[in-house]
């Protein structure tokens, strides 16, 4: 069976690299159009060139998520630029881990702006175009489904130590996916969360590898596990490897295609089984 998502307008965040290049590409491999957003400018244009060369529509929005005014530009330049706006994917995220005697405010609560906030703000500045949208096409008789795909983490489900700050962001971020499940329902909406376990992206690289120090809203972040739990942590995955982010990016189109029109409020776990 081939999915056709040809004639869909997406969004996706985090899409320079990682996973959310991964759900970029196999949702333009589809036919969706789609518009990537990321605060690393270098990362952004080569997903967009390679997407364009794939033979996509793909415009790109830099910006620090984390800023109030940039989920708000981002719905609006996806809109007006790719006509409609049927799929969103907040994917956007990084870890600042450290158990909690050494967890700062601002970095607590920089876990919960990008994890539960940003999504948050995402779908607060999409809700009136899709509410009117909805509203007039169900009048017309040709309702369409609509899909919203919040990333979590396997994480924010078990809680996993050292991570106080981004457990808390990605269970919040599973209460934001229900609620809106719940309000969204009657204008055709899908509103759904997965759950990753660990996929192989700078996110889980030995800590001393370069890849590991980030730079986020002007700070200098750390990435990464230490080579020891993540050595242990995969030896206990069922399926005995950590995921690619295709293996990711196809968790996520689940939720995007039409083969979940009737599921929503769901959360999908893509760990290979396991858990913390
Ligand atoms: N890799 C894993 O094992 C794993 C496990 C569970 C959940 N996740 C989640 O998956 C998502 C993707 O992570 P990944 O592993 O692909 O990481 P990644 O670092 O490879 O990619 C994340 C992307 O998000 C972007 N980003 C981060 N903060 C941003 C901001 N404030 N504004 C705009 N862009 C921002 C980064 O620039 C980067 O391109 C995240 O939400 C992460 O928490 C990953």
């Amino acid at each position: 069976m081939h999915i056709s998502l040809a004639g869909r307008a997406a969004l996706v965040t985090g899409a320079g690299r990682g996973i959310g290049r991964a759900i970029a590409t196999l949702l333009s491999e589809s036919g969706a159009a789609v518009a990537l957003v990321d605060v690393d400018e270098a990362a952004l244009e080569e997903t967009q060139a390679a997407l364009i060369a794939g033979g996509s529509k793909a415009i790109s929005i830099s910006g620090d998520l984390t800023k109030p005014e940039i989920p708000e530009q981002a719905v609006a330049r996806a809109v007006k630029e790719l006509g409609s706006l049927d799929i969103v994917v907040n994917n956007a995220g990084y870890t600042w881990d450290s158990v909690i005697q050494k967890t700062r405010d601002d970095q607590f609560q920089a876990m919960l702006d990008i994890h539960v906030v940003t999504p948050f703000r995402m779908l607060r500045a999409a809700s009136n175009w899709i509410r009117e949208t909805a509203k007039r096409e169900t009048a017309e008789g040709r309702p369409v489904m609509r899909k919203v795909v919040n990333i979590t983490s396997i994480s924010g489900i078990d809680g996993n130590a050292g991570q106080s700050g981004y457990s808390a962001g990605k269970a919040a971020v599973v209460g934001l996916t229900k609620t809106l499940a719940k309000e969204w329902g009657r204008y055709n909406v899908n509103v759904n969360a997965v759950a990753f376990g660990l996929i192989d992206t700078r996110l889980i690289k030995p800590m001393d590898d370069p890849d590991t120090l980030i730079e986020v809203g002007g700070k200098q972040v750390h990435v990464g596990m230490q080579a020891a739990v993540r050595e242990q942590a995969s030896r206990t995955i069922p399926l005995g490897r950590v995921g690619t982010p295709d293996d990711a990016a196809k968790a996520v189109f689940f939720f995007c295609s039409p083969l979940s029109d009737y599921v929503t409020g769901e959360v999908l776990i893509c760990s290979g089984g396991a858990r913390f």
